[in-house]
């Protein structure tokens, strides 16, 4: 009796002393191992007689129990210290100054394409989307272009590799009026859209370059007349400025696709360029040619068209005199519009 408390407390001390796990275990062999001191005891209970095998039997389940106890508890304590070298080890300083990366912001010619779309969506306008690789019959013969027009050159229109249906080379388009025809030919009259992109063209100076944007309008129905070309575009040029203080002059010129048709500037209002026009929509009344191309009896159904220059109305809402700056990437720019 006496040494199997003995026995007892031994173990709990050597359990206590063990370091680490490996020592534990190694400590847990010495007491309940096959050839273990409690094993030992164990053994010995196959001599006795019955009644004292029975009793001595549970005192020395008793000092196993015990002893079983005390080396989970110290199991359990192992594997907390150790957990607890582990956190320290990883621990993060939350206080550290993060390495986020800076914050974007939205293109200045972009902000413009998204004012168009929310004044015009307004006033009841689709919003489209199309192309900008487009076939010689949608950029030109459907818009009534001749086949020597100068904007079909080489000088002016980037054509790409690859042939349309017909055998004609594909381009990129010169200008978003393609989707006047893809549009009015897919959609139920009265068609009333407009459809903001990209388009190309081989120029480069301060106030072009190859890749640009522009917005289409086109709204016909049977009886749109050039006085709601007037009026509409009147009333988005005050909302995307606004100001209704604006010098605007519809000035009357050439397109092959309307009849009659205009060119529409803006005068700039402040800085150096006060008093100078600059030119930022084509626009007129859809040709009865265009008309049938899209599917549409002219005698029945009129309307009008513009195309507009997004990086042109964007040079005028915050004074800038160089649309090269819009690509050249420089942060210092860029950021004053955000
Ligand atoms: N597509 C013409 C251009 O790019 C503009 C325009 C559009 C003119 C619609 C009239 C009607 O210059």
């Amino acid at each position: 009796m006496d040494s199997l408390e003995q026995l007892v407390l031994l173990a709990k001390q050597d359990f206590k002393d063990a370091p680490d796990a490996v020592a534990l275990e190694n400590a847990k062999a010495r007491y309940l191992g096959k050839t273990g001191l409690i094993t030992e005891q164990m053994k010995t209970l196959g001599k006795m007689a019955p009644e004292l095998r029975k009793a001595q039997g549970a005192v020395i389940n008793n000092a196993k129990g015990q002893i079983e106890g005390s080396l989970n508890a110290r199991r359990e304590e192992l594997a907390n210290e150790k957990m607890q070298v582990r956190l320290n080890a990883e621990a993060i300083d939350v206080t550290l100054p993060g390495r986020g990366r800076g914050k974007g912001g939205i293109h200045p010619v972009m902000r413009t394409w998204e004012r168009i779309e929310r004044i015009f969506g307004s006033i009841g306008f689709d919003v489209a989307d199309g192309p900008e690789i487009e076939t010689d019959w949608t950029n030109f013969t459907a818009l009534n272009s001749p086949e020597n027009h100068p904007a079909r050159s080489m000088q002016d229109t980037f054509y790409i590799e690859g042939n349309d249906t017909e055998g004609k080379p594909l381009l990129l388009r010169t200008h978003t009026s393609p989707m006047q025809v893809r549009y009015a030919r897919s959609h139920e009259l009265p068609v009333k859209v407009i459809a903001p992109g990209r388009t190309y063209r081989v120029d480069s100076d301060a106030t072009h370059s190859p890749m640009f944007h522009q917005v289409e309008g086109l709204w016909i129905d049977k009886n749109i007349s050039f006085a709601d070309l007037k009026g509409v575009y009147l009333n988005f040029v005050r909302a995307f400025f606004e100001t209704d203080n604006l010098q605007v002059r519809f000035r009357p010129s050439y397109f092959p696709f309307t009849e009659p048709s205009a060119e529409i500037d803006i005068a700039f209002g402040s800085g150096p360029l006060k008093g100078r026009w600059l030119e930022v929509s084509g626009s007129g009344q859809v040709h009865p040619n265009v008309l049938r191309n899209m599917g549409i009896d002219p005698n029945e159904y009129i309307g009008f068209a513009f195309g507009s220059g997004l990086e042109r109305l964007t040079m005028l809402r915050y004074g800038i005199n160089d649309l090269r700056l819009f690509y050249e990437g420089d942060l210092r720019f860029l950021k004053q519009f955000n």
